[in-house]
């Protein structure tokens, strides 16, 4: 079976009706970052049913209340027992902002790359391959999803940036996407480590060495236990949460984000929100100044309570170029491939707290490099971008469509059969190679 057909059954796999699991077993429910990629996947062969991901996503939005727009990291549209912390772990049942939507969340967010897949989205339904069926739908589906958008848009600056410092906050590592960082293990150690049992159910699905240890676990679970008994309350969250960070990966996706909302506001006639997004974008651009890194040459994040730089290189912090941001990320991407032979680690192989194998701490992630490698070549650094899509292609074609890899070999770990690995290599890589 060739690449492009694995991928494709792979997401056939995945699928459940209108969401795609992000890998069976591990992961048993639809989450956030991985359905706006998933989609760009679908969209490729069922453009339908690429649609259909994102309704189903947004089924889940939070409508009125301070959390109004809010859009969680996990919907669980269906029962499983397989993954911990499950539908009732989270309390969010009757929070204010959830009544009559369509399911069940969990409580803290994911990063917002929905309007940026949106708009790729809508740039292939426009292209004259498609069909004129495929445009309408298209068009409509553009025109529902943007009011849902901009309340998410919305959402984070209003709750998550209430001073209006153009750096918003997150106040779990979940929320980055990118778990168990380097980069939080400063701002995690002021974190008290919970005392209530729970079951951990990742293990019996991957080994301990690809997964985070113990302590790090009763510190995501002592925020998640925080998060309800504040009642999901944004003000009070902000003022005694004993996690903020400005992560610059949510950072630069949500100013990516914002970047391509402000097109579709103003291609559909939504001039008003196309304004409130722009003074966004250009308030995070002046701000995000204060979050290079002099010692890496690169964007880090920052402890929000301390201020202090949280000075590890990840790859998160090369998403300046995507996210339309000044400081150049050029020649330092040039020296992360030259220390590394497959595509670009989540952290730097040099950085002390680099672990090739385990999860977010060294392992590469292909949907990054996709958006590296797209963000680079928006700036001119053509060389690089390429450089990057060809060692991901490599991966793909070597290990398959596995969660993440090790850099350094090229192995693939985690989860099998990945559904954002599949749905990036078929936007990526797989309709490249036609051209
Ligand atoms: C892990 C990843 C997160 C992803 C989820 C589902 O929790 O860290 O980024 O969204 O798995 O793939």
């Amino acid at each position: 079976m060739s690449l492009q057909d694995q991928a494709r059954a792979i997401l056939m796999v995945n699928d459940r009706g209108g969401y795609t699991l992000p890998t069976d077993g591990l992961y048993p429910f639809q989450w956030n970052w991985d359905a706006s990629v998933t989609a760009l996947g679908w969209m490729t062969f069922d453009q339908k049913r690429a649609w259909e991901e994102l309704r189903w996503l947004f089924k889940g939005q939070w409508r009125g209340g301070p959390n109004d727009g809010f859009v969680a990291q996990i919907n669980f549209h269906a029962e499983s027992d397989t993954y911990f912390p499950g539908p009732d772990e989270w309390g969010t049942d009757g929070a204010i902002g959830t009544q009559g939507i369509g399911t069940r969340t969990s409580s803290i967010s994911q990063p917002p790359l929905h309007a940026t897949m949106v708009r790729w989205m809508w740039m292939r339904a426009c292209k004259a391959s498609s069909s004129t069926d495929e445009q309408d739908l298209a068009k409509k589906e553009v025109m529902e999803l943007l009011p849902r958008l901009v309340a998410h848009h919305r959402w984070w600056y209003r709750a998550r940036d209430p001073k209006n410092t153009g750096l918003v906050v997150n106040i779990h590592p979940w929320e980055t996407g990118m778990d168990n960082s380097p980069a939080w293990d400063e701002p995690l150690r002021h974190v008290p480590e919970t005392t209530r049992p729970y079951a951990r159910r990742d293990l019996g699905h991957v080994d301990a060495s690809m997964r985070p240890p113990k302590s790090f676990y009763d510190r995501v679970v002592y925020l998640m236990d925080f998060n309800r008994a504040q009642g999901f309350d944004p003000e009070k969250i902000l003022r005694t949460c004993p996690y903020q960070v400005n992560d610059i990966g949510i950072i630069s996706i949500l100013q990516r984000g914002s970047v391509d909302l402000i097109a579709l506001c103003e291609e559909f006639g939504l001039v008003t929100e196309a304004r409130e997004m722009a003074q966004r974008v250009q308030l995070t651009r002046a701000s995000v100044n204060a979050l290079w890194s002099p010692v890496w040459h690169q964007y880090v994040s920052r402890n929000a309570i301390t201020g202090q730089l949280l000075d590890v290189p990840t790859s998160a912090g090369l998403l300046g170029a995507y996210a339309g941001f000044d400081g150049d990320v050029g020649s330092t991407i040039r020296h992360w491939l030259a220390e590394t032979p497959y595509g670009l680690p989540s952290t730097r192989s040099t950085y002390v707290g680099f672990e090739p194998l385990r999860y977010w701490r060294g392992p590469v992630w292909q949907h990054i490099n996709m958006l590296i490698s797209v963000g680079l070549q928006d700036q001119g650094h053509n060389i690089e971008a390429l450089e990057i899509r060809r060692r991901s292609e490599q991966l793909f074609s070597v290990a398959g469509f596995h969660e993440y890899y090790d850099p350094l070999s090229g192995k693939g770990l985690g989860g099998k059969t990945f559904s954002w690995t599949a749905a990036t290599y078929l936007h990526w890589i797989a309709d490249w190679k036609k051209k």
